[in-house]
């Protein structure tokens, strides 16, 4: 129980100090304490005015006054707008509020610049006694950032700022990092007060730049990240102008662009200023500049600005547009010239650019060349252009036409669009010609009707008229008859009269002219005796003649006819052969040891001539057969064998003289020459017999060597005289014996197949 005394002196200090307290001065005290008070604009703030007395309820009238000593308003006497106080949200800028302790606060809803100042609390206590304490208000500004968007984009190649404008009170001081680094000013950056400069901008500045904003009283530090993107112009590439289009197709023409970011584009037609992106024939896509007109027509042609833009500018290209307008043949038109006459062919077309315009007969397979032709420079291939009218002419001078100038022309119009096509005829006119009239004579006998038939060429069409007998007129005769009367006329008569055999006379005439034609009618006659009769070969059997037929200046002879009879017979009895002119003239199965009389006539169209010619001769009796002709090619000394080892022998039989042949007999040996005479080889003759055939196979022939051959007939009379030849066998290398190459494959097989049986027995052995 030490403590006690202790504790009661504390007590007594406490009521003391109480004591002292009620009885300091009256005075006013205003919290926050400190006579100036330094806020920040925006912010809010209270401001508490505490009367220091012994009996608060002897406090009177307490005031706050503005800067400018006006009484601030309590908060329920101040006047709200409506709405204001519907929403409850706003309040006045400042206001005062009494508490039950007779203090009074100062509201600031948020402080502003405007508001600072000196401000003074009043108050009366017991009745007489003024109170008045005043504050200062100061005003600062936190870090504001007023202009520093956090997205930037400098444009390359050129200067730029990066903004960055702060406000603050007292004021800040700014500087800037980039990538965490601190920048200095140097030549590339240059720091201003609100802003980076940045030189020459690259692409490497893209990035985050920091804007670190400080107030060192406050000791306030803000920071703001920018991000850096660096722009390209738009640019736009070159366009080979003009550009060409097609009249009736679709077009596309491009404008390309770069830049960062990739440019938009619009297109607009420069003579009328339209934004072809809202017409309808015309698109235009943005992102790819394309320029797409559908079915082009000619007013499309002209200049078009074509614009690039992005966030770092704009720029614009002019682009010229040329429509190419297909070729069209305006005018071909079908043309007439008279032969020996010049003309032109003329063709119009029309085009953009005027087109070229060239000419080709349709029955050549080329074209004509411009200028004159090289084959033929009667012809002419030229053109004319306007540029203005988009027409050409082209003309194709012909001079003087020939007939084959006459045909189907085609005209041909090209220009880069495309190509027309248009035929024309040109129709030369000549007056008639019987250029493909044969100058024959008719022929007619005993009043057989012929027609005389003319063919008049010409264009126009010929007519035809004929005269007769000295210009007497056809048709005054009732026993002609006139088909047609051109170009083609033919005239029927049947000549009753030696009078109709005379040249008549075909006219044809067009507005070109008028050409004659003659046809001679005349009266033919049976061909006259033969001119000439010979005996050439008489055998026992047979008789061959040479004969010579009468040469008719009418009709040629057809056949000859011949009669024979033995000299018993009379005429009518006898035998005849009939034979087209120029054959061999033979009469075969004649009896042997007889005589002949023989008689000729020749006959044509007319009919059989008179007999004439006559011979006679006696067949002789039956002999042996004549000689044998062996077949051999006139003029070599020797026949050359196919082979090397056989020879095919040929022969003619010969008249048999009266006993059928019954076998023929063939001798051949070795021959060779000795100076300049053949030799017989001894020992090397063979004979063969046949029968029935008129060819026989030699064989077993030696290689290189010549043989003579003998050929006889042989009848029950006897043998003929001998037919002989000569001929030589090929070279054995030639390999053209069947025989020698059959026995020479046998003997190769037969080699290889012993050799594979050794091999095989070696083999075995070795495995043995
Ligand atoms: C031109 O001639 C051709 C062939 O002869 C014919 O088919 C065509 O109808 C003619 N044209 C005119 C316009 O006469
Ligand atoms: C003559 O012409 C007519 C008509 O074409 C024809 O009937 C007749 O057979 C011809 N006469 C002769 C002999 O060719
Ligand atoms: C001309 O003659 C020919 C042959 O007779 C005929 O085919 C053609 O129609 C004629 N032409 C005229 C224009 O009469
Ligand atoms: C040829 O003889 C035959 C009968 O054998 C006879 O019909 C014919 O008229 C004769 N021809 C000539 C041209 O004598």
């Amino acid at each position: 129980m030490a403590d006690r005394p202790a504790c009661v002196a504390i007590a007594v200090l406490l009521l003391q100090l109480t004591a002292f307290a009620k009885a300091i001065d009256p005075h006013l005290e205003i919290l926050p304490s400190g006579d100036t008070q330094t806020k920040p604009i925006g912010s809010s703030i209270i401001l508490t005015c505490k009367p220091k007395v012994d009996n608060p309820e002897l406090v009177q009238d307490m005031q706050w006054l503005d800067p400018q000593n006006r009484v601030i308003e309590s908060l329920k006497f101040v006047v709200l707008p409506i709405e204001s106080t519907h929403t409850g949200h706003s309040k006045p800028a400042m206001y005062t509020e009494l508490h039950q302790d007779h203090s009074l606060s100062l509201f600031f809803n948020s402080l502003q610049e405007e508001q600072a100042g000196k401000y003074t609390c009043k108050g009366t206590y017991a009745q007489n006694q003024m109170l008045n304490k005043s504050v200062t208000i100061d005003t600062i500004i936190a870090i504001t950032w007023d202009d520093a968007p956090v997205n930037q984009y400098p444009i390359l190649g050129e200067d730029f700022s990066i903004m960055c404008r702060v406000r603050a009170r007292p004021s800040p001081s700014v500087d800037w990092l980039y990538n965490g680094e601190l920048i200095k000013t140097n030549d590339r950056y240059v720091i201003n007060a609100y802003s980076l400069k940045i030189k020459n901008v690259q692409e490497s500045d893209d990035g985050i730049y920091t804007c670190r904003a400080s107030v060192q009283t406050t000791g306030e530090l803000q920071e703001r990240l920018i991000r850096v993107e660096v722009h390209t112009r738009p640019s736009i590439e070159e366009i080979s102008s003009p550009i060409d289009i097609t009249e009736g197709e679709n077009a596309n023409i491009e404008c390309k662009a770069t830049g960062k970011p990739p440019p938009t584009f619009t297109w607009i037609k420069s003579l009328t200023q339209q934004n072809l992106s809202i017409t309808d024939r015309f698109g235009v896509d943005p992102v790819t500049g394309v320029l797409t007109i559908t079915n082009v027509n000619r007013e499309d042609a002209g200049e078009y600005q074509c614009t690039a833009t992005n966030l770092a500018g704009t720029v614009t290209t002019n682009i010229q547009v040329n429509v190419i307008v297909k070729p069209k043949i305006m005018e071909f038109l079908n043309k007439t010239v008279v032969e020996g006459k010049n003309k032109d062919i003329m063709c119009k077309a029309f085009g953009r650019p005027p087109p070229e315009v060239i000419f080709r007969k349709l029955t050549a397979d080329k074209q004509y060349l411009m200028g004159a032709q090289p084959q033929d420079d009667r012809i002419i291939m030229t053109n004319s252009a306007d540029d203005v009218s988009g027409e050409t002419v082209g003309v194709l001078a012909i001079h003087s036409a020939l007939t084959n100038d006459d045909g189907l022309y085609e005209c041909v119009a090209k220009n880069a669009g495309g190509v027309a096509y248009k035929n024309g005829h040109l129709t030369v006119e000549f007056p008639p010609s019987f250029r493909n009239m044969p100058n024959i004579t008719i022929y007619s006998w005993e009043q057989r009707p012929v027609n005389l038939t003319c063919i008049a060429e010409s264009i126009p069409n010929a007519t035809i008229r004929w005269t007769m007998f000295g210009d007497r007129r056809v048709e005054d005769d009732v026993t002609i008859q006139v088909i047609d009367d051109g170009p083609i006329s033919t005239l029927q008569i049947r000549p009753t009269d030696r009078r109709y055999y005379t040249n008549y006379k075909c006219i044809a005439a067009n507005i070109h002219g008028t050409r004659e034609h003659i046809i001679e009618l005349k009266e033919a006659t049976k061909p006259t005796e033969l001119l000439s009769v010979k005996t050439v070969e008489l055998t026992a059997t047979s008789i061959r003649f040479d004969l010579i037929p009468p040469t008719h200046p009418d009709l040629p002879v057809k056949t000859i006819s011949v009669q024979y009879k033995d000299n018993n017979q009379i005429w009518q009895n006898a035998k005849n052969r009939t034979w087209s002119v120029g054959s061999v003239y033979v009469v075969e199965n004649l009896k042997p040891q007889t005589p002949y009389n023989f008689r000729f006539a020749a006959m044509n169209d007319v009919g059989l001539g008179n007999w004439g010619g006559e011979q006679h001769e006696t067949t002789p009796g039956r002999t042996v057969p004549n000689q044998p002709k062996i077949l051999t090619t006139p003029g070599s000394e020797y026949e050359q064998s196919a082979f090397n080892n056989q020879y095919e022998l040929s022969w003619l039989a010969p008249p048999d003289n009266g006993e059928p042949i019954d076998m023929y007999l063939i001798k051949y040996c070795q021959i060779r020459r000795v100076s300049g005479e053949w030799e017989v080889l001894d020992d090397t003759c063979q004979e063969v017999k046949i029968q029935g055939r008129t060819r026989q196979y030699l064989k077993g022939l030696s290689s290189d060597t010549f043989y003579r051959v003998e050929l006889q007939a042989h009848n029950i009379m006897g043998y003929s005289k001998p037919g002989s030849a000569k001929f030589r066998t090929t070279r054995e290398s030639a390999g053209n014996t069947v025989d020698y190459i059959l026995v020479s494959a046998a003997g190769d097989t037969c080699k290889i197949a012993v050799a594979t049986i050794t091999a095989a027995v070696m083999l075995l052995s070795l495995a043995i």
